[in-house]
């Protein structure tokens, strides 16, 4: 008999009221896979995004039932066939990949070796757990998109949730001088994390300033290629998280624009996060030399899962909402 596992599933999407904790059959490793006993997961919006069959991008991607969750931290306990790259009992961490299974609300996942990183003994479960799809999405746009430069100026708009709190310190590690933007109640944790500047979005808009940013990193979507123009410098880069056809579209257009007419020309861009073992390492070499942390919004578990979904509905998270598996 296959062994049970217990995990958080949705049968059908809905707003509130279809996870249910339940248990299911434990996965087993394909031949390029690891399976992890999850010690800690985190929540992030493409979650309950995915729950309420929002997720245009995931949506008849996997039947139901569909487990939620995409990062995770824990210990390996199963070796596909082909995995050379890791062993039983080592401790690892990473992300499912948009348009896979997700599955880490769970007491054990599978995951392709190629998508995970050893986790350094110097980090617990619970900080490694928060950082693969919030740090690796600021840490690629701001490394590989961007290629923000020592002395340039980042606007991080969303600066205290999720994916913000990486962003204002991975700029500030690459020699950026960083604006954030955020709710009162947030500005001194932003300052915390190393930004230069922070802008309380209920009494000042950002857009409103005249040529003086390099970057306008739009975490939370708000703003928009022509609503910061005005604030970016020439050659300015403007970044969303979002994805749709209209943001996939403008920044296709703007990549176009900037081949057949370089220059000093402002660009726009749509960031889609990707596992990239490499990333999760240098970040968590920056954890270990002290440029980076993990900000802890709450602690939930799989029992009281629903309260971390609401929790995250309601866009005030500071950092990232953690789950506790085993
Ligand atoms: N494209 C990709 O690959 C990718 C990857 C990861 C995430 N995302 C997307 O990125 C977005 C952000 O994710 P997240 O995990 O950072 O979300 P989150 O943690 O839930 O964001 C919550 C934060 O948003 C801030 N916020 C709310 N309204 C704001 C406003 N009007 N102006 C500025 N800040 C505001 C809040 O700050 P205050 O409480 O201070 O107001 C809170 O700290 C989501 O839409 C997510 O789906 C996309």
């Amino acid at each position: 008999m296959t062994p049970k596992m217990k995990a958080a599933i949705i049968n059908q999407y809905g707003r509130s009221g279809v996870l249910q904790v339940t248990d299911i059959d434990r996965p087993l490793a394909g031949p390029n896979d690891v399976l992890v006993k999850v010690v800690a997961a985190s929540l992030n919006p493409r979650d309950w995004l995915t729950m309420r069959g929002l997720y245009q991008a995931r949506k008849s991607l996997e039947p139901f039932p569909i487990t939620l969750g995409s990062d995770f931290s824990g210990e390996i306990v199963q070796l596909g066939a082909l995995v050379s790259s890791f062993a039983i009992g080592d401790q690892v961490f990473g992300m499912q990949p948009l348009r896979g299974k997700f599955g880490a609300f769970a007491e054990y996942v599978k995951i392709n070796a190629a998508a995970i990183a050893a986790k350094p003994k110097g980090i617990d479960h619970e900080c490694a757990a928060a950082m693969p799809c919030a740090g690796m999405t600021s840490y690629q746009t701001l490394h590989k998109i961007a290629r923000v430069q020592p002395g340039e100026t980042i606007l991080v708009n969303g600066a205290s949730g999720g994916v913000g709190v990486y962003a204002v310190q991975i700029a500030k590690a690459m020699g950026a001088n960083v604006v954030a933007v955020c709710g009162p109640d947030n500005a001194d944790l932003c300052r915390d994390l190393g930004a230069n500047e922070v802008i309380n979005y209920r009494a000042e808009n950002f857009e409103d300033r005249t040529a003086a940013y390099d970057v306008v990193y739009d975490v939370i979507g708000r703003s928009s290629p022509k609503k910061s123009s005005k604030s970016l410098k020439p050659g300015g880069r403007y970044i969303t998280t979002i994805p749709s056809v209209k943001t996939a579209m403008t920044a296709a257009s703007s990549w176009l624009a900037s081949k057949i007419l370089p220059g000093k020309r402002k660009t726009s861009h749509l960031v889609l996060v990707k596992p990239e073992p490499a990333d999760l390492s240098a970040m968590a070499s920056m954890m270990l030399a002290g440029t980076l942390r993990s900000v802890i919004d709450s602690r939930h578990n799989l029992d009281n899962i629903e309260q971390a979904v609401e929790r995250s509905q309601t866009w005030r998270a500071r950092g990232k909402i953690i789950i506790n598996i085993n």
